[in-house]
């Protein structure tokens, strides 16, 4: 496989303020995509620096809201964690940093870059681009609230006539921001045509900061390339994870000029079904106290509140959505896709995966009286008696 060739000299590991990340390769924080449980298998996969948590509402921290706060969740197997959150406020922005903070989070994000208008009629997202100076207030207010580092995802500007990432992101420095991202396409853009990596380049060039490139990295010799080609520090990918979780791990591969390792379909099947079971454990709260970070959660709500039907209803929609992506690009995937999508219950979804990925019978569920465990009781009734 041809690749781009390593650089001549190695480069410095990338700090965001304090911490430091040990690949320059990062999730891209994604709304219904990117939960607890997927962030936790791409970090198992490797080669991810940095993941980001789903945009949280700034508003829902404050109020102390539960499902916000559930959004917010992260494992300690995620670190370094960033936890992305949205508002126009810059009060309540400060004071939600605070909450990340004390939630433990290593980095508090803020959404310059959401176009959808329930967000932006809040004068938040890709909004807080159309007026820099309210923009540049929410981040000094931000920096002033929190010792952890204040980073900032934008795009390349609201639309055709206002592309402003340069000017914003040397003004969100100034305020002590300590890091930037740059989607390279305007709101009015969305998703179409392409983002613009000169435009991410001027950024990096123009701030001392680092800068993240994101948008259209689906391979990991995109990623290679656009490190090579420009100033940025890092890459965020965001849809090309969801096709390939391990696009990390080979763009680390490929960035040290070697080949990027394949994934067998035993691996993408197994992913499915660990990502299953992870929401199921999320969702059953059988997860151990201690072990995930909460800004007191009730843990009792959300999905673990949660009836056992809509429970599974709720890990059913989470996989089609996952599927619509992750079926993307591998040989009869729109097959996968249809499959996925009709499942009717988790059961029937393990059987789809397992059948298409080859992946053989199930192991056979535990006896749950065997033999040897048989024998005098134990615990509290045996102290008694
Ligand atoms: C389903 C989906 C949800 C997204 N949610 C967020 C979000 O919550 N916050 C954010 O800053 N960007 C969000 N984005 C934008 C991505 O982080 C990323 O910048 C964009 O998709 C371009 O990168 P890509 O081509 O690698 O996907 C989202 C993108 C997608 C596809």
């Amino acid at each position: 496989m041809s690749h781009p060739a390593p650089d001549a000299e190695p480069r410095p590991p990338v700090n965001i303020g304090s911490v430091t990340l040990d690949s320059p390769f990062a999730l891209a924080p994604m709304a219904g995509m990117t939960d607890t449980a997927f962030r936790r298998l791409v970090k198992r996969g490797g080669g991810c620096g940095l993941v980001v948590t789903e945009m949280v509402s700034s508003e829902g921290l404050v109020r102390g809201i539960d499902r916000t706060l559930e959004y917010a969740e992260y494992t300690e197997e995620e670190r370094p964690v960033s936890i992305q959150i949205f508002g126009g406020d810059p009060g309540k922005m400060a004071a939600a940093a605070q909450i990340v903070e004390g939630m433990g989070a290593d980095i508090v994000d803020v959404n310059m870059g959401c176009p959808v208008p329930k967000i932006a009629k809040h004068h938040a997202g890709c909004s807080l681009m159309r007026t820099p100076e309210h923009a540049t207030e929410v981040i000094g207010a931000m920096t002033r609230a929190v010792s952890i580092p204040v980073t900032v995802k934008m795009r390349s500007g609201w639309d055709g006539e206002h592309v402003n990432a340069p000017d914003l992101a040397k003004r969100v420095e100034q305020v002590g921001a300590a890091a930037v991202a740059v989607h390279g396409r305007t709101a009015a853009q969305s998703y179409t045509g392409r983002s613009d990596w000169s435009l991410i380049d001027e950024v990096a060039r123009r701030v001392s900061i680092p800068v993240f490139g994101s948008g259209d990295c689906v391979t990991p010799n995109d990623l290679v390339g656009r490190m090579r080609e420009t100033a940025v520090a890092g890459v965020l990918v965001g849809r090309g994870a969801l096709r390939n979780p391990w696009i990390f791990d080979q763009a680390r591969a490929a960035w040290g000029g070697g080949d990027p390792p394949p994934v067998s379909p035993r691996r993408r099947g197994g992913f499915l079904l660990a990502y299953i079971d992870l929401l199921l454990s999320e969702a059953t709260e059988i997860e151990r106290e201690g072990f995930r970070h909460t800004a007191g959660l009730d843990r009792r709500v959300g999905p673990r509140r949660r009836n056992p039907a809509s429970r599974e209803r709720w890990i059913v929609n989470k996989l089609r959505a996952l599927g619509s992506w992750y079926t993307k690009g591998i040989d009869r995937g729109s097959h996968l896709r249809t499959a996925i999508n009709s499942a009717p219950s988790l059961d029937a979804l393990r059987a789809v995966i397992r059948d298409f990925f080859e992946l053989g019978d199930p192991p056979p569920a535990p006896d749950p009286f065997p033999a040897a465990a048989a024998g005098p009781p134990s615990g509290r009734a045996s102290a008694e008696a």
